[in-house]
């Protein structure tokens, strides 16, 4: 019976669960053995590994965070540490490895594959950066997170007149900002594909309050910087009281959404239909609504393509 083994890696994203839930019920049902490592990498080079069953994986589809654990290990990027944890999942009869996580995570599943091992890759993070799928796991329950936490924000920044920066994650693409700032009607987005002068921004602020527009939100890609420094410019160039938020860690947890869900239902089900039919080196991705299995090493080449159209659409709505 084929042996495959299943991690988390990474900043955990919600909906990780649901796709784990998938993969070990799919794997399951297809006569497979299926081995948890705890911690992502850490966990696989310290051992930290057991069997699951269908009933490991019961109550956890709607439950953000992972059930496996997750982390950023110091040694696994190093080579002695992918030599180690590449013969660690041979001691352990893992044949295959399927690794759940953003860019890092999958990068370390091309470093195992070069050593040999067979890995399936699906992609979970909250900050949408991975180009080679249109959604990555994670990214609509962020979006939603955030939208229901710039609405409690608009209130008290539009009973003040205020400006308010919000500050969301996302450290090289923008995704969180622009689609959550598109949804909440902010005036202005500062983020890592679009180097727009902070006056030309506070300008059109300016207009808008002359035009009667008296409180604004303004989104902020964590990758541009912190949010207290964009207040004290923002205050000094607009004359308008500025006071910022950072949404932080919030961005990450709670139950994942119907998408999530079924985004990662999906993924963790054509995982396992890929290790049954041999095609591993791969990663799962979802493109016009379909999931493929492509190439691990061809989709970690692919850039993110910035969805210019949309952003024009926010400037052109935010007037
Ligand atoms: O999961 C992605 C991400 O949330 C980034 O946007 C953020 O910069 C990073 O992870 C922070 O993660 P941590 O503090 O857990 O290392």
């Amino acid at each position: 019976m084929k042996r495959i083994g299943i991690l988390t890696s990474g900043g955990d994203a919600p909906g990780m669960n649901a796709a784990i839930r998938a993969v070990v019920r799919t794997a399951v049902f297809n006569g497979l053995e299926v081995y948890g490592i705890n911690r992502g990498y850490a966990g696989l080079l310290e051992q930290d590994i057991y069997p699951m069953n269908s009933h490991s994986v019961a109550n956890i589809i709607d439950r953000g965070g992972t059930l496996l654990k997750t982390s950023r290990s110091d040694f696994f990027p190093t080579s002695a540490g992918q030599k180690r944890a590449a013969e660690v999942l041979k001691e352990y009869e893992i044949e295959v490895l399927v690794v759940i996580g953003g860019d890092g995570s999958l990068n370390g599943a091309m470093c195992l594959k070069r050593l040999g091992i067979e890995v399936v890759g699906i992609p979970g993070t909250i900050d949408n950066d991975f180009g080679a799928s249109d959604y990555t796991i994670g990214f609509d329950t962020a979006v939603s997170t955030a939208i229901e936490a710039i609405g409690k924000i608009r209130d008290t920044t539009f009973s003040h007149n205020r400006i308010n920066v919000v500050q969301v994650m996302g450290r090289r693409c923008g995704d969180i900002a622009m689609y959550a700032g598109l949804a909440c009607g902010a005036k202005a987005m500062i983020i890592p594909e679009k180097d727009v002068p902070l006056e030309v921004i506070c300008q059109r602020l300016i207009e808008g309050r002359d035009r009667g527009k008296m409180h604004s939100i303004i989104m902020l890609a964590e990758g541009c910087g912190g949010y207290r420094d964009y207040c004290k410019k923002v205050q000094e160039l607009t004359g308008v009281e500025t006071k910022g938020t950072n949404l932080g860690y919030i961005q990450r947890g709670g139950a994942p959404s119907h998408f999530d869900r079924n985004l990662a239902s999906n993924m963790g089900y054509q995982a396992v239909n890929a290790i049954l039919e041999g095609n591993t080196g791969t990663v799962i991705v979802n493109r016009n609504g379909k999931y493929l299995a492509i190439e691990l090493e061809e989709a970690l080449a692919t850039p993110k393509i910035f969805d210019e159209a949309m952003y024009q659409m926010t400037q052109i709505l935010s007037m």
